[in-house]
């Protein structure tokens, strides 16, 4: 590669113009300490190959760059970084990235990088139908190509709603760049009448209250007003709290990060101070090949456990550490779920939030927890071990991060269960549900799709009791398609009004992490694709032993085999564009949901593009 060194444009003269092209790097301008022995040179950088060449088209990239009142002095020697904003108009989540997006600029700046803001598709869980996960793969392919066909050296990736966390991640760690994530941070505690309002897991609650006759349609409306008051994403231990938790765990954002309420001052000074460190990650060349190791996945899965996840974490932890090349499944949850729930954070826990979990210390003062549970030698963004992240962790409320021998919930957020129902697992939260619902036996009352649980599920004559054990297929990755959030189906009007606030229900769909009861997940192979939920009859019984981690249809082999050869499949939902592109490549949910050709062994790299 040849560097520029004959050239004086801009009244220059060739030995300054030297010092701009191939600067010494800048000193550390976190801690004064190189993180590697050997840092990269200004001619290594990637962004050299755009602009440092003598010939053609390397002039059209520099004088376009001048065009928008860049000089030399803004990228000669200085590595160039990407933010990935996920920020949009119809994203509430992440409203104040439009805000943030400055201070990280500000902090790349007085690194010494030249930042870059390229906006990607913004996934909003309460306005993307027929649902985020369809587009969860779509975000992550967004991110690899936007990083490899641009001229930049590392990224900073903003998200927090939901899959933006696992599909930014995902898409970054395809492409290999040094790459820092910074957390949206969650919002304040909702507030109505006085009383602490928690997102999803209250409209849940008090929809039932609604539906019971049990508050007026004047308190909807301003529970309505008060459930979401400030920036940042929900507030509960929902999808979002735990992946961008999971991020941090796994070492992927700076200490602490994931904890800041997004409306704190100090989730600006976190944005900036995660400006600064990409820039000495480039220099150290400190890719996520480098953070993103089993150790550090087994970290994440651990920490999970103990905060009482969300059981999306499953499908996004297995999709990520997959495109990082380590072979994590349904049964490292499994190894896990012996850990028990330590944050009090609704659902799992009894009445706290985010915030509060922020306050009694955050993530760093729960894993300062279970620190004997953590590989602590495992390298993270910050150029240290998550051990020495941990240092001044601390814990200032027993009540909200708990320790080992008193926890919220002794037995393990998640199990994975196995049967004949499905081969390929399903998973329960067995710490958001009802104790006495972990073993159960029940007739099945089965909907075959949505609409048609919807419809019958207000019914006053519907033939159901508390017994019975709910079953919503064609819900899953093809069948929904894209795996909704349906899998903590309503509770029949009718008993409803009797008081039941909790019975067995099974799907192949998701459910969002704010939600509870003993729903029962994933079910794999979907009954789209012709896994036994296809064959289940209203009136089966259907047995579940959360202890036993099993599941069971009491059909005999025979009879389900008869079934079997009378099923039809449904047609495909799509005839063209990305989803009947989704629908050929989707992988179940145990294997994490990802595209089968952008999983790590599917082929050669991509590579650099070619610049001609
Ligand atoms: Fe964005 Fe819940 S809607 S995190």
């Amino acid at each position: 590669m040849a560097l520029v060194t004959d050239l004086a444009p801009l009244g220059r003269d060739a030995d300054g113009l030297r010092e701009l092209i191939a600067p010494e790097a800048p000193k550390s301008a976190t801690n004064g300490q190189p993180m590697t022995a050997r840092r990269k040179t200004a001619s290594e950088l990637r962004s050299a190959r755009w602009f440092a060449p003598d010939d053609l088209r390397a002039f059209g990239h520099r004088s376009r760059f001048m065009q928008m009142g860049y000089g030399p002095e803004d990228w000669v020697g200085r590595p160039v970084v990407a933010i990935i904003n996920t920020w949009s108009d119809i994203n509430p989540c992440h409203a104040h990235f439009k805000h943030r997006v400055e201070d990280i600029k500000h902090g790349i700046l007085q690194a010494g990088g030249l930042p870059l803001e390229l906006p990607a598709l913004s996934l909003s869980e309460s306005y993307v139908k027929p649902t985020t996960m369809l587009y969860r793969n779509m975000l992550a392919m967004d991110v690899e190509e936007l990083l490899r066909c641009h001229p930049v050296d590392g990224a900073v990736l903003m998200g927090g709603c939901d899959k933006t966390t696992p599909a930014l991640l995902m898409g970054a760690t395809s492409a290999g760049f040094p790459c820092i994530f910074v957390p949206a941070g969650p919002m304040l505690r909702g507030n109505w009448k006085g009383k602490v309002l928690g997102s999803g897991s209250d409209a849940w609650k008090y929809w039932d209250e609604r539906r019971a006759g049990e508050i007026t349609d004047q308190d909807w409306v301003n529970i309505e007003a008060g459930i979401a008051r400030s920036d940042g994403h929900c507030m509960t231990m929902g999808t979002a709290s735990t992946m961008t938790a999971i991020a941090e765990a796994i070492g992927m954002t700076l200490s602490g990060a994931s904890s800041i309420p997004a409306a704190d001052a100090n989730h600006i000074r976190m944005c900036a101070a995660s400006g600064r460190r990409i820039v000495e990650m480039i220099w150290e060349d400190l890719t996520p090949s480098r953070i993103q190791t089993r150790a550090a996945f087994e970290n994440a899965i651990r920490v999970a456990m103990a905060m009482g996840c969300s059981t999306n974490a499953i499908i996004h932890v297995i999709a990520q550490a997959r495109r990082a090349g380590c072979e994590i499944g349904l049964a490292d949850f499994e190894a896990a779920s012996h850990l028990p729930v330590i944050a009090n954070v609704r659902p799992s826990g009894e009445r706290y939030l985010m915030e509060d979990f922020y306050y009694a210390g955050g993530l760093k003062g729960l894993m300062l927890r279970m620190k004997q549970h953590l590989n602590l030698d495992a390298m993270t963004v910050t150029g240290r071990s998550l051990g020495e992240n941990l240092a001044d962790a601390a814990v200032y409320d027993e009540d909200v991060i708990r320790s080992l021998d008193n926890p919220v919930y002794a037995d393990g957020a998640l199990a994975v269960l196995t049967g004949n129902l499905a081969p390929d697992g399903c998973v329960i939260k067995p710490s958001a549900c009802a104790p006495h619902l972990l073993k159960h036996s029940g007739p099945a009352l089965v909907f075959d799709d949505y609409p048609a649980m919807k419809k019958a599920i207000d019914r006053d004559d519907l033939d159901v009791t508390p017994d019975h054990v709910l079953v919503l297929r064609n819900a899953g990755p093809q069948g929904g398609p894209g795996m909704p959030e349906w899998g903590m189906l309503p509770i029949p009007k009718k008993l409803v009004k009797q008081g039941v606030r909790d019975m067995v229900r099974i799907s192949d769909a998701r459910m969002s992490g704010t939600s509870y009861g003993a729903c029962i997940l994933h079910v794999a192979p979907e009954a789209h694709i012709g896994g036994p939920l296809a064959l289940v009859r209203t009136g089966d019984i259907i047995s579940v032993d959360v202890a036993r981690r099993a599941i069971s249809l009491n059909v005999p082999a025979a009879e389900l085999a008869r079934r079997r050869a009378e099923w039809v499949p449904a047609p495909a939902r799509f005839e063209r564009g990305y989803g009947w592109m989704f629908l050929r490549h989707i992988r179940q949910a145990n294997d994490g949901c990802d595209f089968d050709f952008l999983q790590r062994d599917f082929g050669a790299a991509a590579g650099e593009p070619d610049i001609f």
